[in-house]
């Protein structure tokens, strides 16, 4: 592992980061902030139920093709997929795992670090009405959100669960594929995350997650927390991510494609496509951009856990 260690209270700055980033979107796309989160409505405290004449209810949003069609296409996603998406569904992602997915209808798709809902609603269509998609995230916003979004989409087969990819409330053998965009990065314990996964697939189950890794970043980059909620600081060097997945149990993991990234690149993914770079209180320049260029990279991997039935 390497030597950097997790900023302080990093969880709850990523929930904060993501929470601005969420809710700026729907700022934009609706003209208004979101009516609830699940910490000023849904929690346990205000006791309110999920009634549909409660606001804990999911309100289907409003369609902006446009807005949806601006962000998600950095990542690589086809007018195709993004038809009919919900204006407020924003790619927060690094790639389009979904895509290269050979997943088969019936199967269960495990979503880590869903966000608002694009690889979800996507995995949710692949896997058609036998099957079924879950979402997991942390940040109620984006949990709030996201739900919203499947309500709009009409999408009946997903569901969104509150939780940490470290600790997945989820039962073993659970699901065929783990998908997952942008989001192992951020964790600081990439150990219990992989540990997890193996855990929750099916035996011959897969995973199938767009990431970013780096390589030879000098670890003093590392304690920047601008840096590490946009993706960056938090990942570790690609033969690291390699290995932690192998010392989890998985087999024939491996890198499908790998984009690094220059400056140019780096700057717009960091203001442009995940808002990575904006945690409020800091922006991630392009001067920034510079001492990363060449050091970053996503990269598409691809894992399977052993066993399965071999017909
Ligand atoms: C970079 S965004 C990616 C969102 C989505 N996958 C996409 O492509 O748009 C990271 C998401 O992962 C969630 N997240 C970060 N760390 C997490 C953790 N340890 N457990 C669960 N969710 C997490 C954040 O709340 C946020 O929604």
């Amino acid at each position: 592992m390497s030597e950097h260690k997790a900023p302080k209270d990093i969880k709850e700055k990523i929930k904060d980061h993501y929470a601005k980033a969420i809710n700026m979107k729907v700022e934009k796309v609706t003209g208004s902030l979101p009516m609830v989160s699940s910490d000023d409505c849904c929690s346990p405290a205000n006791n309110k139920e999920e009634s549909s004449d409660s606001c804990c209810a999911p309100q289907p949003v409003e369609f902006d093709k446009e807005a949806a069609e601006r962000f998600a296409k950095m990542a690589g996603y086809t007018d195709e997929q993004l038809q009919n998406m919900p204006g407020t569904v924003s790619s927060f992602g690094c790639g389009n795992p979904v895509a290269f997915m050979k997943v088969k209808p019936g199967e269960v798709v495990l979503d880590l670090g869903s966000g608002s809902g694009l690889d979800l609603i996507l995995a949710a269509k692949k896997v058609g009405d036998t099957g079924k998609a879950i979402g997991l995230d942390m940040t109620d916003a984006m949990i709030d959100v996201c739900r919203k979004n499947l309500v709009t989409a009409k999408i009946t087969n997903a569901e969104v669960r509150k939780g940490e990819m470290e600790s997945m409330p989820v039962v073993d053998s659970e699901v065929d594929w783990i998908i997952s965009n942008c989001v192992i990065n951020l964790s600081p314990d990439k150990e219990k995350v992989f540990a997890e996964s193996f855990r929750v697939l099916k035996p011959g189950g897969q995973v199938m997650v767009s990431d970013i890794v780096t390589i030879g970043l000098p670890d003093e980059f590392r304690s920047d927390i601008g840096a590490w909620v946009g993706c960056i600081a938090g990942a570790v060097e690609e033969d690291e991510y390699i290995r932690l997945m192998e010392e989890a149990g998985f087999t024939d993991v491996k890198v499908t494609e790998k984009l690094v990234y220059d400056s140019s690149s780096l700057a717009a993914m960091a203001n442009d496509n995940c808002g990575c770079g904006t945690d409020g209180d800091r922006t991630f320049s392009l001067k920034d951009a510079d001492n990363y260029a060449g050091k970053v990279a996503t990269v598409r991997v691809y894992a399977t856990k052993p066993g399965g039935c071999c017909c």
